[in-house]
C-alpha cells in the first residue's frame, strides 16, 4: 500500500538503474541497522509460516517456495536483510570470474503499462574474489543461499568451463546451491553454451569438481542450470537428456526472454536489444516449466521463474510443475510486501484445496492430464 501509493511513484520518475542502486544502499544500510531491519520486515508485512509450504528438496530446507531472482543482488551486498522480506531462499550473482563493469548505460529500461523491464546489464559485477569476501564477511543467511555464476564476457566460449571452475572454486563454500548461468541474452555467445555438446562439457568439468571439493565427508552442492525461454523444442529435449545424464539437481526456467510478443511496437522499439522480464514472460516461462515436467515425468525438480506478480502467478508455476518460485520484477512494480502477500495467500489456496505437500500440486494435475 505505502510502496505503490507513496514510494513507487517517486522512484520511477527516476532513471531505473539509479533507482535499483538507491534501494540497495537503502537495504544494505538498514541491514546494519536491528531498529531499521524490523522496521523493513514491518513494512514488507507478517510472513506466515505454514508446514504445508515447507518441503526439503536437494538436501536443503525451504521454509517457503518464493525465493529472489538472480540479478537484484548480484553482488550478495543484502543476504541478511533479504529474508527479513519473506523470501525462503536467496539467489545472489550473476558473480563471473573477473570483474566487470557491464554494458554502456542506459541499460535497464521500464515498461509500465506492461509490467514489464528490459535490461541488457551484461553481467555488471565485482567478480568471484570479492563477493565471496563479502558473503563470508556478512555470514550465512537465514534460508538457502543460491549463487548464479556466468561466464566472464572476456574469455571465449572454448575456455567457459575453466572460466566457471574458477568462480565456483572460490565461492563454493559460500553457498548451499549453484546455479549455471547459460541463458543470459547480454553476454554474446554465452546462450550457446545451451547446445548439447558444450553444455555437457561444461557439466563434466563443474561435476567432477563439485566432488573433488565436496570430498569423502560432504555431500557435493546440488548444480542446477538456468535456461532460457527462447529454446526450440528439439534444443529443450537435448538440454534435457544432458541434464539427467549429468545428475543435475535441477532446473530454473526461465531467464528472460529477447521475444518481444505482448508488447506493442512503440512499447519495445525505444529500448534496443536485451531481455524481457515481467507480466509478458509470464505465460512463456510457464509453458517451457510445463514441458520440462511432462518430458522428465517429474523427475527432476524446477524452479519457476517468470511474470510472478501475485499469489494467482505462482499457483500457476506450481500447477505446471515448478517446486520452488523465484521473482525480481514483481518486486519493483508491487513493491517488497509481495512476497509476504503471496506466501500468505499461497497459504490459504493450499489450505482450501486439501493439500499438505506443494509437490501435491503438481502431482494432481499430472494425474488429471493422464485421466
Ligand atoms: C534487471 C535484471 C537483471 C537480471 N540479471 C540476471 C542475472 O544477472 N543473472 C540471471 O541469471 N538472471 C538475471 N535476471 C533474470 C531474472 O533472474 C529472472 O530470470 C527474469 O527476470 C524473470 O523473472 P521476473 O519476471 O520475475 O523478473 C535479471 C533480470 C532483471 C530484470
Amino acid at each position: 500500500m505505502l510502496y505503490r501509493a507513496l514510494l513507487k511513484p517517486w522512484l520511477f520518475r527516476l532513471d531505473p538503474e539509479r533507482t535499483h542502486e538507491l534501494a540497495l544502499r537503502w537495504l544494505e544500510r538498514a541491514q546494519g541497522s536491528a531498529r531499521l531491519s524490523g522496521l523493513i520486515e514491518r513494512l514488507a508485512g507478517p510472513a506466515r509460516s505454514d508446514r504445508r509450504l515447507e518441503q526439503e528438496l536437494f538436501g536443503l530446507h525451504f521454509k517457503n517456495p518464493i525465493g529472489l531472482a538472480a540479478g537484484f543482488d548480484k553482488n550478495g551486498r543484502l543476504i541478511q536483510i533479504l529474508p527479513r522480506l519473506g523470501f525462503g531462499f536467496l539467489e545472489v550473482g550473476t558473480v563471473t570470474f573477473h570483474p566487470q563493469a557491464g554494458n554502456p548505460r542506459p541499460r535497464l529500461f521500464r515498461l509500465p503499462r506492461q509490467a514489464a523491464l528490459i535490461n541488457r546489464l551484461g553481467f555488471n559485477n565485482e567478480g568471484a574474489q570479492r563477493v565471496a569476501a563479502r558473503l563470508a564477511r556478512l555470514g550465512r543467511p537465514p534460508v538457502p543461499l543460491g549463487i548464479n555464476l556466468g561466464k566472464s564476457r572476456d574469455v571465449p566460449l572454448d575456455e567457459a568451463p575453466d572460466d566457471y571452475l574458477r568462480s565456483f572454486r572460490l565461492l563454493y563454500q559460500l553457498g548451499d546451491y549453484f546455479v549455471i548461468n547459460v541463458s543470459s541474452p547480454n553476454t554474446p555467445g554465452l546462450r550457446r553454451l545451451q547446445s548439447a555438446e558444450r553444455l555437457s562439457r561444461l557439466l563434466e568439468a563443474l561435476g567432477a569438481e563439485n566432488q573433488r571439493l565436496a570430498g569423502s565427508a560432504a555431500a557435493p552442492k546440488p548444480l542446477l542450470l538456468k535456461i532460457a525461454p527462447d529454446l526450440e523444442p528439439a534444443e529443450l529435449d537435448q538440454l534435457l537428456e544432458v541434464a539427467l545424464a549429468q545428475g543435475l539437481a535441477g532446473i530454473i526456467a526461465t531467464n528472460t526472454t529477447i521475444a518481444r510478443e505482448g508488447l506493442s511496437a512503440g512499447e519495445s522499439w525505444p529500448y534496443g536489444e536485451g531481455g524481457l522480464s515481467g507480466r509478458p514472460l509470464a505465460a512463456r516461462s510457464t509453458a517451457i516449466i510445463r514441458e520440462i515436467y511432462r518430458k522428465t515425468e517429474g523427475q527432476l525438480p524446477i524452479i519457476g521463474v517468470g511474470g510472478i506478480m501475485s499469489a494467482a502467478d505462482a499457483w500457476e508455476k506450481l500447477r505446471a510443475g515448478a517446486s520452488l518460485l523465484q521473482l525480481y520484477t514483481g518486486l519493483i512494480y508491487r513493491g517488497p510486501g509481495l512476497v509476504s502477500r503471496i506466501i500468505r495467500e499461497l497459504s490459504v489456496k493450499m489450505q482450501q484445496a486439501g493439500y499438505r505437500q506443494i509437490k501435491q500440486i503438481s502431482a494432481r494435475v499430472g494425474q488429471e492430464e493422464k485421466q
